[in-house]
């Protein structure tokens, strides 16, 4: 199966080759970001417009490096949804349009899966059953995946994903977006007994979770070291560890608690926030003393990208799914 995978659904172009046999011949990413810092946060017209300018040169330099050509391919894979519904409708149109003047199947894939699945672009690869943590800018889940397809959530945030409760707390600290890696840099330099945030929801039983809470703490302390002439630059570093903490300890928590719910012992963590160091490593920490292990995908498939979409496309396509020739994208689409 040789499947080229296309992203779009926020603010980055991803483009990559696939194949079942080869792994990963190609792949591109361009980030939008610079384009939207100055608003803080995406614009999404502006992301449309700007995947129409990449998405087609990426294709062409991926498969040119690859040495393939489209009728080559066994399917073209797009992201159909959840996301920005122009941009998802610009990498949607151009992937049917080129796998039909080429004589190949399209095929719309979620790209929540895509995150779920791109710990397996890696050479240790998780096994089935197991446990996966979804923390991205705009979802937070427990999911427990038996194979292809087949997931039951076990848990979801009941307002903001961890990733927004990132971006918006680095806001607060006059951070640009995005907020998380910012937020992680500081943080690493912050002391962690200066401030006790809350780990919302870790007292109750169940394994959804709720991070709006955390960003109105954050604002409190900010506006408490303003009233003491602040917030100084200390006073940001020691309030972007508090808050990271206490994001990373709830959701350790709460993966522990899924996996002993599930009984099993592999877990899978994935999404933009999955590129954060210190959840990693708390997580392999937490994990190992239960004898239990934790798979990553490599940090440039952690947030956005092409590969986990043309990984995730491969496999539906070997299975002999297609596009009908009606599919519509769904920006808000539930896996
Ligand atoms: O998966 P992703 O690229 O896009 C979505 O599908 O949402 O995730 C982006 C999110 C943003 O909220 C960003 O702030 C967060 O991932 N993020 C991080 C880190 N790197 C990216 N959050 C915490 N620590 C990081 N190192
Ligand atoms: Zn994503």
């Amino acid at each position: 199966m040789l499947v080229l995978g296309l992203e779009t659904s926020c603010d980055e172009t991803g483009v990559a080759l696939f194949d079942s046999e080869r792994g990963l011949l190609a792949d591109a990413l361009y980030s939008q970001v610079d384009i939207h810092v100055e608003y803080g946060g995406v614009v999404p017209e502006l992301a449309s417009r700007d995947h129409v300018r990449k998405t087609l040169p990426m294709v062409e330099e991926v498969l040119r490096s690859a040495g393939v050509a489209g009728a080559d391919l066994d399917g073209v894979a797009y992201t159909a949804g959840p996301g920005l519904v122009g941009a998802l409708m610009v990498g949607a149109t151009l992937a049917r349009a080129l796998a039909w003047g080429w004589g190949v199947p399209a095929l719309g894939v979620h790209h929540m899966e895509g995150h779920l699945l791109a710990p397996m672009l890696e050479d240790e690869r998780p096994e089935f059953p197991f446990v996966a943590l979804l923390v991205s800018g705009g979802h937070t889940q427990l999911v427990r995946v038996d194979g292809i397809g087949r997931y039951r959530l076990l848990g979801e945030s009941l307002d903001d994903a961890a990733g927004e409760a990132f971006d918006k707390t680095a806001k607060l600290l006059g951070l640009p977006y995005p907020g998380g890696p910012h937020i992680a840099r500081l943080a690493a330099e912050g002391d962690p007994a200066r401030f006790d945030f809350p780990r919302p929801m870790v007292g109750k039983p169940g394994l959804d979770f709720s991070f709006s809470g955390l960003k109105t703490y954050a604002l409190n302390t900010v506006e408490d070291c303003r009233a003491a002439g602040g917030p100084s630059e200390k006073d940001c570093r020691d309030i972007a560890r508090a808050f990271e903490d206490a994001v990373v300890d709830t959701l350790v928590i709460k993966c522990r608690r899924a996996l002993r719910q599930e009984g099993l012992k592999t877990l899978v963590i994935a999404g933009g926030v999955s590129a954060n160091r210190n959840l990693r490593a708390s997580l392999t920490e937490a994990l190992a003393r239960e004898r239990a292990r934790v798979f990553y995908p490599a940090p440039r498939f952690c947030t956005d990208n092409g590969a986990m979409i043309a990984f995730a496309g491969a496999q539906r396509l070997a299975a002999g799914q297609r596009d009908d020739a009606d599919t519509a994208v769904r920006p808000r689409w539930p896996m």
